[in-house]
């Protein structure tokens, strides 16, 4: 299977953001998650009236993966902003607490996290960086 860029990555993420449900926080977000296979498994926010329901981008993203059967995982793409275009020079977002807990339950610290802004560009991390001392299934071990 030929794997996506990085660049192709990022927009993946930009589109998926357009399926964000997010009435209440206006705050649209994407994620397309790589699998080391290469194939793709997007996912978008979706909130609720009653707020603590709600699920981010990311988890979407690896739920969907998950639910299919895929267990190994090299790269996120993540696009958020306020509703609208994602403007080129808009702050990045970064993945929440939650989603970072999720990502390490399946993920080793080398996994590459795609930071997109509206014009197609990126910045680049890692789980390793963003939940360092991580509680992982290695501890129930
Ligand atoms: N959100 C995500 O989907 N991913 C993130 O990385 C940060 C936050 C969502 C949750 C909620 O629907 C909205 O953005 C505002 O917090």
């Amino acid at each position: 299977m030929t794997h996506p860029t990085d660049a192709q990555l990022v927009q993946q993420a930009i589109e998926a953001r357009t399926h964000s449900y997010a009435p209440y926080s206006q705050f649209n977000v994407g994620a397309a998650l790589l699998t080391k296979d290469g194939r793709v498994y997007c996912g978008a926010n979706i909130e609720n009236a009653a707020f603590g329901p709600t699920n981010c981008a990311e988890r979407t993203a690896f739920f969907t993966a998950v639910y299919a059967g895929e267990r190994e995982f090299s790269a996120i793409a993540i696009a958020g902003g306020k509703a609208g275009a994602l403007p080129k020079d808009a702050p990045i977002c970064a993945p929440c607490g939650v989603c970072r807990q999720v990502m390490a339950e399946f993920c080793t610290p080398d996994f590459r996290i795609l930071l997109a802004r509206g014009d197609g560009t990126w910045e680049e991390t890692t789980l390793a960086a963003l939940l360092p001392l991580s509680f992982t299934p290695n501890d129930l071990k």
